[in-house]
């Protein structure tokens, strides 16, 4: 689980800076990003990174909610008394939840750009580009579906803020000296990067001409 969920981050860096693009929604900018796109869709070496990320996806979140259904089945009568609140926070114990949330935003998420750009009947730019840009400006036109990005970005930080530090627990790397950087570096990560994925959709739902 440790490592395939710090490859999602790697990922997660790779997959803003790209999309950080969208932000500049000149005539230009529109044909750089579906340059862009294809070549992220078509480059064999992306192609073939693509396939671990979508096995990773899989692999984190059944192997997640084996955990999760393992740590209730270990415990079946709860505490008659219990203060977890005192060593642990609430979104340390909400990972399942908020894994399973971020899960059916990416099966929305994907639904609307990935398949769209795969098999969905999808225009052209000047450029004979497939025109990926108008699909996510139309996704980001309607204020219902920005609200949504900017809900889920919310329980993304919290996946995160819990999921990077306790990646490497996992794997022993918590040494007393490195921790609190480790911890530094995760909270940075879990707010910064969601924060920016949400500007995105807010940013071309007002800035948008
Ligand atoms: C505003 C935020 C985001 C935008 C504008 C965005 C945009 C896109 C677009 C346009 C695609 C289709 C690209 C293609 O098929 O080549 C895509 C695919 C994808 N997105 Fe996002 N995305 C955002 C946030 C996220 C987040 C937060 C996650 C993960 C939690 C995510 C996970 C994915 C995955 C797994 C794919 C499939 C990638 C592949 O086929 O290699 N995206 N996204």
């Amino acid at each position: 689980m440790a490592l395939t969920g710090l490859f999602l981050c790697v990922f997660l860096i790779a997959h803003l800076a790209g999309n950080l693009q969208l932000l500049d929604m000149s005539p230009e900018g529109r044909l750089k990003f579906n340059a862009y796109a294809k070549f992220m869709t078509t480059f064999p070496l992306v192609k073939a990174v693509s396939y671990l990320l979508y096995f990773s996806i899989l692999f984190h979140a059944f192997d997640g909610l084996l955990l999760a259904t393992q740590n209730r089945k270990a415990r079946p009568v709860r505490y008659a008394y219990e203060k977890a609140g005192a060593n642990s926070t609430w979104y340390s114990r909400r990972m399942a939840l908020l894994g399973t949330l971020v899960l059916v935003f990416l099966i929305i998420h994907m639904r609307s750009f990935w398949y769209e750009m795969h098999w969905g009947a999808i225009g052209v730019d000047a450029d004979g580009n497939k025109d990926l840009f108008a699909v996510v400006e139309a996704a980001f036109g309607k204020a219902w579906y920005v609200g949504l990005y900017v809900v889920m970005m919310g329980v993304l930080a919290f996946h995160l803020m819990h999921g990077f530090q306790s990646a490497f627990q996992s794997l022993g790397l918590n040494h007393p000296r490195y921790m609190p950087l480790v911890k530094n570096v995760g909270v940075f990560f879990a707010v910064v990067v969601p924060v920016l994925f949400a500007l995105i959709p807010v940013w071309m739902f007002f800035f948008n001409a």
